[in-house]
């Protein structure tokens, strides 16, 4: 792929599409279409298709040789930045779709961009590289071209620049929700703890900055983690605990933990998981997947503060040897929980996954869960849920989620429903004794195991994560990499 600019005239001889974004009832059409000099019949059909610009609206017609699209933004006045992802997508997948490899896209004409024009230099190239993303490695016939486009981009030249700096940056911001994507996607067969640990080594590897430790059960169980140990135990597949730090030069204000449920399967465990419950719980291993996403960039990035990712990774199953309903087990602070259901497998990682993030003199903790379908129930499959300890974070996380175009809405962490995961053999019960509120109660059993003086914050996931039909032009079916993006905004504001 190669991105080239151009604030001069037009040739349309080097280009197999070109495309015009148009704002909603955009004055100026017409004449861009005088000035075009397309002939009668192409301005008839323009009149009788009555194309006013709606969003994912398309006009389209063949000007020597080359496809000119008029794309429909559907915004009134300027073009808000999601909508331009979405653009940078439709002109991704178009491009793929008909084999075109050099196309360009002019923004001179009929779009206004709102006030902070280098984001959207960023937010074109994340749409642009997520748009053709695809998980094609197990279809025999590839019916898509997988080739990125050639691109021209038909701007001022004094924008080149910074439109450049920040092309960089959607890139890395677009590779590291690809990351996460293919992770979600590969099977449970293949996408065994082990292999996510292989590949937090290979991150690591390539890195001068990011160091990785791998954990075995042995090692897991010298710690204390009887917790993560009594999930992982009904399964043949070894855990592994994944601990990764970045460390960038010179001092650092803040240290950060980013903690991601790694559950490889979520079979449910004894209480096993009935009809369609198991049919995609391969994705429950996508907190892991977002942390590694995360990783992967940080030092492309230049990050400034210190962090560190850490996954429990096993999977949820049943057999003779599994956690029953009614067991207690500790978790490395010795904290004991009773399992009242198999199937809630994800916090109790999370127990032991939060006291060793803590243990690590970190300030502030971030966990990443597909933890409960209640999350679905609530705010449906765009929205995550997101809880926090402390206001600023909450504020922090938001406005970072806003820029993303990721969806999260706060919850409460409601201490009148603490009492739900009461249990009356151990310190706290894996699920709660109440109807209602499940993504609340789930929220609550992780904080019983949250340090007073530590800054936390809880995403559940479950609904996001994976995208049951298209969602946008910029996210196909299948693993969206929720929370990359907004991870790594917030990273860059530290
Ligand atoms: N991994 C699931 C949650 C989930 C459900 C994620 C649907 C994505 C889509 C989790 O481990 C789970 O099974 N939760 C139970 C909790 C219950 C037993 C208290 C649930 O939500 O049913
Ligand atoms: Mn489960
Ligand atoms: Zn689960």
């Amino acid at each position: 792929m190669e991105l080239k600019f151009c604030d001069k005239e037009i040739h349309l001889q080097t280009l197999d599409f070109l495309v015009y974004p148009v704002l909603q009832n955009a004055q100026g059409i017409k004449s861009l279409l005088k000035f075009l000099h397309v002939n009668e019949q192409v301005l008839q059909r323009f009149e009788r298709e009555e194309f006013v610009g709606k969003k994912g609206e398309i006009f389209s017609f063949e000007l020597k040789q080359t496809m000119i699209i008029f794309y429909g933004t559907g915004c009134e006045k300027k073009i808000g930045l999601d909508d331009f992802r979405q653009l940078a997508g439709f002109v991704s997948r178009w491009s793929q779709k008909n084999h075109a490899q050099n196309i360009g896209i002019d923004f001179s004409r009929i779009i206004k961009f709102g006030e902070d024009k280098k984001a959207y230099a960023q937010v074109f190239a994340e749409g642009f590289y997520l748009g053709a993303y695809n998980f094609h490695k197990y279809k025999s016939k590839k019916d898509i071209d997988a080739k990125i486009p050639n691109l021209t981009l038909f701007l001022a030249n004094k924008v080149k620049k910074t439109w450049t700096l920040f092309w960089d940056r959607g890139v890395l911001f677009a590779q590291a929700t690809i990351l996460a994507r293919d992770l979600v996607n590969e099977p449970a067969a293949t996408m065994t703890p082990s292999l996510l640990a292989e590949i937090a080594l290979s991150i690591a590897k390539a890195d001068k900055k990011i160091k990785a430790k791998i954990l075995d059960k042995e090692q897991v169980h010298e710690l204390g983690m009887k917790a993560f140990l009594g999930v992982d135990q009904g399964s043949d597949e070894p855990l592994k605990f994944i601990h990764l730090v970045y460390q960038p030069q010179g001092k650092t204000k803040t240290k950060i933990a980013l903690v991601g449920k790694g559950i490889t399967f979520d079979s449910g465990g004894l209480n096993i998981k009935v009809g369609d419950g198991m049919t995609d719980m391969k994705i429950d291993m996508g907190g892991a997947a977002t942390v590694l996403g995360v990783f992967q960039v940080l030092s492309s990035l230049n990050i400034k503060v210190e962090v560190h990712g850490i996954i429990a990774a096993c999977e949820n199953m049943p057999s003779g040897k599994a956690l029953r309903p009614g067991d207690v087990v500790q978790n490395m602070q010795g904290k004991t929980i009773e399992i009242g259901n198999t199937d809630a497998e994800g916090r109790v990682t999370l127990a032991d996954a939060l006291a060793y993030a803590q243990k690590q003199g970190v300030d502030t903790v971030i966990d990443l869960a597909t933890l409960t379908g209640a999350c679905v129930v609530a705010l449906g499959s765009s929205y995550a849920a997101l809880y926090a300890n402390q206001e600023n974070l909450a504020k922090e996380l938001l406005k970072s989620a806003d820029f993303s175009g990721e969806k999260i809405w706060r919850m409460p962490l409601a201490p009148e429903y603490k009492e739900f995961n009461k249990s009356h053999v151990a310190d706290v019960r894996n699920i709660a004794s109440s109807r209602g509120g499940g993504s609340i109660t789930a929220a609550l059993f992780l904080q019983e195991f949250i340090e007073n003086n530590v800054t936390w914050a809880h995403l559940d996931i479950a609904g996001p994560v994976y995208a049951e039909k298209e969602l946008n032009s910029y996210t196909p079916v299948g693993g969206v990499g929720f929370g990359v993006r907004t991870l790594l905004e917030w990273l860059q504001g530290k």
